[in-house]
């Protein structure tokens, strides 16, 4: 075993574990936001810089510094290895350009996109970022596409995490689609439309960090504010059927994989269970999710917040005479 500080947090890990996996272990504050890693597609992760960290010592042996900050969700633990995250001001630093970076093309249109309340760029941002940009320049522009009859592609807000291009190729068994050219005119290829066909291809919807892949089933249907996540299952043939429905009354408006604190999906499901079963009977309701991760959306469970006693002045007054008396 290996061990490894993160945050005067120490723990010991098995060889080959990564800074960002080690950090996951711990949990809490030291967890490195991630825009591109995903646990579950092999070869991701390197892309967005999100989850730089520094490394104060190099390990055991050598405990010089690395001299430049690193990615976590690619650089191995070194027996010894002393890491900053939140403790670093040099990484709060770059992690405010890196937002400041991945928003020079995103547009700000969170109050007409569907992941607006469950974004990681939008919690990245409030995180993280600062609050003005420099950029002046044009962003650069897509004309919005649909892939299929299920969904639509945003281009202009895609943040070229290469997650969708991983799902598709590793979910579907074969190489289907990519990102074209290079820097600031790279684009998803539309041979994704090529892909639509597989009956898992609706999951690169549940691994778009921003609003760049969307539910067509779903857009402009309702804000995601207004629902209640519902832990639903059923027994589909083709995947394990475990979901969340997103309900307003007894109405279900979209269904979608159930998603860990990192914002993962724990299982991919199947297009049948995502875009067809719409009805509450399809399902078996088992009762409210708890948002385990951080969201701007589970900011409406006020679990901490304690109510003021008196609300009014005219109920201050009455209690005060109550008192009186
Ligand atoms: S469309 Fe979404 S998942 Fe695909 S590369 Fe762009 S941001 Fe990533
Ligand atoms: S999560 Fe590490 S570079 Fe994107």
């Amino acid at each position: 075993m290996l061990k490894l500080t993160i945050d005067h947090q120490t723990i010991e890990v098995a060889e080959g574990t990564t800074i960002l996996q080690a950090a996951r272990k711990i949990g809490g504050s030291v967890v490195p936001p991630a825009m591109c890693w995903y646990s579950k597609l092999e070869g991701s992760g390197g892309k967005c810089r999100t989850c730089l960290v520094k490394v104060s010592e190099g390990s055991a042996k050598d405990p010089r510094p690395l001299p430049k900050l690193v990615a976590s969700c690619r650089t191995p633990v070194i027996d010894g290895m002393v890491v900053q995250n939140k403790t670093s001001p040099e990484v709060l630093e770059a992690r405010k350009a890196i937002v400041e970076f991945l928003l020079i093309n995103h547009p700000l249109d969170c109050p007409v996109c569907d992941q607006a309340g469950e974004c990681d760029l939008q919690d990245l941002s409030y995180d993280n970022g600062k609050v003005s940009c420099r950029y002046q320049e044009s962003r650069r522009e897509f004309d919005v596409i649909d892939i299929g009859n299920l969904i639509k592609l945003h281009m202009n807000r895609c943040i070229l995490c290469y997650r969708c291009v991983y799902v598709a190729d590793q979910i579907s068994g074969k190489r289907i689609h990519g990102i074209l050219y290079r820097g600031d005119v790279s684009e998803i290829s539309t041979y994704i439309k090529n892909s639509i066909d597989h009956n898992f291809s609706g999951n690169v919807i549940d691994v778009c960090p921003v609003g760049a892949l969307t539910d067509k089933t779903f857009r402009f249907k309702n804000r995601v504010w207004f629902l209640k996540p519902m832990t639903a299952h059923r027994d589909c043939p083709t995947c394990s059927g475990k979901v969340i429905a997103w309900m307003r009354g007894s109405e279900i408006y979209r269904i979608t994989g159930r998603k860990d604190e990192f914002g993962e999906v724990e299982e991919f499901i199947c297009n049948e269970c995502r875009f067809e079963k719409k009805n509450i009977n399809d399902w078996i309701v088992e009762g409210p999710t708890t948002l385990k991760r951080h969201s701007v959306i589970s900011q409406n469970h006020y679990k901490e917040i304690k109510t003021p006693s008196v609300i009014n002045p005219l109920e201050e007054k009455m209690e005060t005479q109550t008192n009186d008396e």
